[in-house]
């Protein structure tokens, strides 16, 4: 571990602020992998004055300058995805094919935001007035200010920052505390890659002051966040009181509907990946399972024996299926829910124990309950770890209303060969994203995501409809 601490970038300058925080690795907590500043409030002060300050001309921006700044960002993070990986891999705890292939998909969407920066396109309507011209045109917004969470560090910052750069807008990014790194990385790329001074912000720190500082700055324009619930009703009530924009994903209760006509083994992979991989920490995760009268003793003996082999373990070890849970918060909250699951009747049928490994570290063998209701508090929470439920139901009519009761819409899957059943179920699923024969989890980078219900409020994230998040539309008359 080297000394140095990783600063902020505030105005195009790299700042020491006031306490720095250490990056602890969940898969040996006694591995350091470095300090990180924290920023002050008068760092994001600062912050969000540069962003200001920096927006009209940054707005005025060339697209080839955004172009190449996306496109170059794109390919070093692409260049540099096993050193990159590895961190990734190193402070949250998915496995190093995970993180890789995470970085990978950075790479990917800063690549595809280049190319949308020479697509920006108007419309021009005759108006209902003879010799009047309408055009509409989109603009950028402004100040952005981006919240990450932990679960994705350098896919969840890419999928937010480069739409707002692409659309011309400057940044104030604030990410998870948990996973400073792949964010600095990330920041320093982009501001090598030529960002001008106070046009991108990186501000690390606590939710309750550095979060709460953007939330109440009038200065800042937009807010998109990802994240819990809980803190997505704090942003939206924050940005009502200053009239601005919010793009809010919170999570998910996500059903994968398996059919007695299901091919097995690709209803198990599907299950055992959409649950379990990333430690189940998605908010896509397929953490109900929710399964027809006549394949449910099969589907689940085959995804119980598949468990068992999974192997959990260091996140760096090449063997590893399934890496630890990203710390003890959250390892706590699952082992809470295993013990919620087990008071309210439902049956562990494999996992829900600590592990030990050579290394201290967050392990958790992942748990499969069965004889589960829907009406059960585990199956109506969101867990966010390696825990899912088995519902037993008789029908397809019933598993459409069992995966459709839940206050929650991000994604549903289903598994079946009966293509009426697959056009029923992916008009009528209320979620966002609807996977047939797939995971619940795991998505394309260059279209839509989001969720509908409790999961998701605001425009779409991710393609070509970031733009309407990142712009705002200006509608123009002209008389000659
Ligand atoms: C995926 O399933 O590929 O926080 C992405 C999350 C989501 C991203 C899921 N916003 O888990």
């Amino acid at each position: 571990m080297s000394d140095e601490v990783k600063r902020n970038l505030i105005a195009g300058e790299w700042r020491a602020g006031g306490d720095a925080v250490a990056n602890i690795n969940p898969s040996d907590t006694n591995d350091v992998i470095g300090n990180y500043a924290v920023a002050s409030i008068e760092d994001v002060t600062a912050a969000i004055r540069a962003a200001e300050d920096s927006a009209a001309d940054w707005g005025l921006s060339g697209i080839q300058q955004r172009h190449d700044i996306l496109q170059k960002a794109s390919t070093e993070i692409f260049e540099r995805r096993e050193e990159i990986g590895r961190l990734l891999s190193r402070e949250e705890g998915k496995t190093l094919a995970e993180g890789i292939a995470e970085t990978t998909r950075a790479a990917q969407i800063f690549g595809f935001f280049a190319g949308e920066c020479l697509r920006l396109k108007g419309e021009k309507l005759a108006s209902v007035r003879p010799g009047v011209e309408v055009e509409i045109s989109r603009e950028p917004v402004g100040v952005v200010g981006v919240i990450t969470p932990w679960n994705f560090p350098i896919a969840l910052p890419a999928w937010k920052i480069a739409p707002a750069i692409c659309y011309g807008n400057t940044v104030v990014f604030k990410p998870a505390e948990l996973v400073p790194g792949c964010a600095w990385e990330i920041v320093e790329i982009l501001h090598r890659a030529g960002m001008p001074p106070g046009t991108l912000n990186l501000v690390n720190g606590p939710g309750s002051v550095v979060g709460q500082a953007i939330l109440d700055s009038p200065r800042v324009r937009a807010i998109t966040f990802t994240g819990s619930h809980t803190t997505g009703s704090l942003v939206a009530h924050a940005s009502v009181k200053v009239m601005r924009k919010f793009q809010l994903e919170m999570g998910g209760k996500n059903p994968l509907v398996v059919l007695d006509d299901a091919d097995l083994e690709t209803a198990v992979d599907c299950a055992v990946n959409g649950a379990f991989y990333s430690t189940g920490q998605r908010c896509t995760a397929s953490s109900r399972l929710v399964v027809t009268e006549g394949i449910y003793a099969r589907f689940v003996e085959a995804c119980a024996e598949r468990l068992q082999k999974l192997v959990v373990g260091n996140a760096l070890d090449e063997v590893t299926d399934i890496g630890p849970v990203v710390d003890d918060t959250q390892l706590q909250q699952d082992l809470r829910y295993i013990e919620i699951g087990r008071k309210e009747g439902a049956a562990l049928r494999v996992g829900g124990e600590l592990l030990q490994r050579d290394e201290p570290g967050f392990y958790l063998q992942p748990a499969l309950f069965t004889d589960t209701t829907n009406e059960m508090q585990i199956n109506r929470d969101e867990i966010f770890g390696p825990v899912a439920s088995v519902i037993r139901v008789k029908d397809y009519d019933e598993a459409l209303h069992v995966a459709n009761d839940t206050e929650f819409g991000l994604s549903a899957g289903i598994c079946t060969t009966s293509l009426k059943h697959a056009a029923h179920f992916r008009r009528n699923a209320q979620a966002g994203m609807v996977m047939v024969n797939l995971p619940t989890a795991g998505v394309d980078y260059h279209v839509p995501f989001g969720g509908m219900k409790g999961s998701s409020f605001g425009p779409r994230e991710q393609g070509s409809y970031a733009a309407e998040f990142h712009t705002s539309v200006k509608t123009a008359y002209m008389s000659p």
